[in-house]
């Protein structure tokens, strides 16, 4: 397969896990995120000779070795990681599943009961794999993103693509969240649809032969 030689020397950053937002020191808002489908992203590109950066949340497996790893708190933590990272970046994969929103004043000493109700204000996170394609030079690097979708999956995704400016959108539902299978429609921005079902191993080295062929 050309996608599949096309990766030796590549350099490859893929986002995983969970955010963490922080409400005060021992207690953060976070996701059911597992870690999986990024490790075995990051797992996929290296085994094809790429030169892999992995950018981690909280994760239940540990990351795969032979790759750069960069652990992560917050989505903003994430950004900066994956900025930084970015100079040279031949292809971005985010698989992380980053909080939407964080506490507006997280709280410096642990929050304490009072008996009556409390009430937490959140503030929007910055999007990191849109912010990583607002970055994009002649069309490098290509991004994909994933679609949790529980329902309207084309349209949803066929959005995704468009509004995050991004090369293939993986979209999936809440099942394939916690799990080593999955089931998923692969979207490309040149209007390529293909669908797997299988292991999260699999659908890894799947995303990597469809945009082997884009490299
Ligand atoms: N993503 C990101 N930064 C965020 C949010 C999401 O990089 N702050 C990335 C995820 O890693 C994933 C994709 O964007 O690749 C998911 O997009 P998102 O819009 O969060 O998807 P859903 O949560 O499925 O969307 P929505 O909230 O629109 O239902």
């Amino acid at each position: 397969v050309k996608g599949r030689a096309s990766w030796r020397g590549r350099k490859v950053l893929v986002t995983s896990g969970a955010t963490r937002e922080h409400l005060d020191p021992v207690r953060f808002l976070s996701n059911a995120s597992s870690g999986r489908m990024g490790h075995a992203l990051a797992a996929a590109a290296r085994a094809r000779g790429a030169r892999v950066t992995l950018v981690t949340g909280a994760a239940e497996v540990p990351p795969p070795k032979g790759v750069r790893v960069v652990p992560v708190g917050s989505a903003r933590e994430m950004l900066a990681a994956c900025l930084k990272a970015l100079p040279g970046m031949d292809a971005v994969v985010a698989a992380a599943a980053v909080g939407d929103f964080r506490p507006a004043s997280p709280s410096a000493r642990k929050i304490k009961k009072t008996g009556k109700p409390l009430t937490l204000k959140l503030v929007p996170n910055p999007d990191v794999i849109a912010a990583i394609s607002a970055r994009k030079k002649k069309g490098r690097p290509l991004t994909v993103g994933f679609a949790l979708e529980t329902h309207d999956l084309l349209d949803n995704a066929r959005e995704k693509l468009a509004k995050k400016n991004l090369d293939l959108v993986v979209a999936n539902g809440p099942e394939s969240l916690r799990g080593e299978t999955t089931k998923a429609m692969l979207l490309a921005k040149n209007g390529g649809v293909a669908f797997y079902t299988g292991a999260k191993t699999g659908l890894a080295e799947r995303i990597f032969d469809v945009l082997g062929e884009s490299l």
